[in-house]
């Protein structure tokens, strides 16, 4: 099965890529995790993605494009994947239509977890990540059992970089704009599933597996 999950910052995406990677046993691809890790072991792609995430602006096409490209060819992928966070743009969606075409390969859904603007603010203002396991957490909607601490490996949460309040806003404002033609695009194609994503988290996982079935 090959997806693609959209949605704004803070739509949900991660929480619900981690439920459909349990349930699917497809690779979870989040290019932001992939940028993440490469600016942690302070790569050359790291170096130079770290600018522009700090901002909250996209990394370049190019950039984005290569790290998808040679991900999509390991051998885990061969039953299925679930892309995260790319495409973001139009010429993102046009180059991974041409790397599934020269692997032979379409997508089966485009999921788009939809959520109000205002809810996105409160949800990345309050979410907490585990810097050990990558778990994600929310200080009211999702706490952990124990105040601040991971639950699965008891490590302490942290608060990602991009999350503080005035650089969410940019997140939101950017990738509003780049959203809109996306949905357009994969509409006319017939992949596209909008989900309800301001409900809770096991409803909206609901009705992404209703989708995935359609
Ligand atoms: P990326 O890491 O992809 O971040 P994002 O799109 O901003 O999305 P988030 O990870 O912030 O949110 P999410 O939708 O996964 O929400 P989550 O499940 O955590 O990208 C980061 C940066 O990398 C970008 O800004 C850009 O610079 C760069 N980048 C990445 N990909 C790129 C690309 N293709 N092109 C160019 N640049 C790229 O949930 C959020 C919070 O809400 C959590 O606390 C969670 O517990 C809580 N929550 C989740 N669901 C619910 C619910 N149903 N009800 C209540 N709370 C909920
Ligand atoms: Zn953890």
């Amino acid at each position: 099965m090959n997806l693609i999950l959209m949605g704004l910052p803070g739509a949900g995406k991660g929480t619900q890529a981690e439920k459909i990677n349990e349930a699917y046993h497809i690779p979870h691809i989040s290019t932001g995790d992939m940028l993440r890790s490469a600016i942690k072991d302070d790569t050359e792609l790291g170096r130079k993605a770290k600018t522009y995430m700090d901002e909250g602006a996209l990394v370049p096409d190019d950039v984005t494009i290569g790290i998808v490209d040679e991900r999509l060819k390991k051998d885990d992928c061969r039953e299925g994947f679930l892309l995260d966070g790319f495409p973001r743009t139009i010429a993102q969606a046009e180059a991974l239509e041409s790397i599934l075409k020269n692997m032979g390969r379409t997508l089966d859904k485009v999921l788009h977890v939809n959520v109000a603007e205002d809810q996105l603010i409160e949800r990345l203002t309050g979410r907490r990540i585990c810097p050990v396991c990558g778990a994600t957490y929310h200080v009211i909607y999702n706490p952990p059992e124990q105040a601040g601490l991971c639950d699965l490996d008891g490590s302490e949460l942290i608060q990602r970089e991009d999350d503080q309040a005035d650089t969410v806003k940019n997140r939101i404002d950017v990738n509003m704009k780049e959203t809109k033609p996306l949905l357009d695009f994969y509409n006319d194609k017939g992949y596209l599933v909008t989900v309800d994503g301001d409900q809770m988290i096991d409803h909206v996982f609901q009705d992404i597996q209703s989708a995935i079935k359609q």
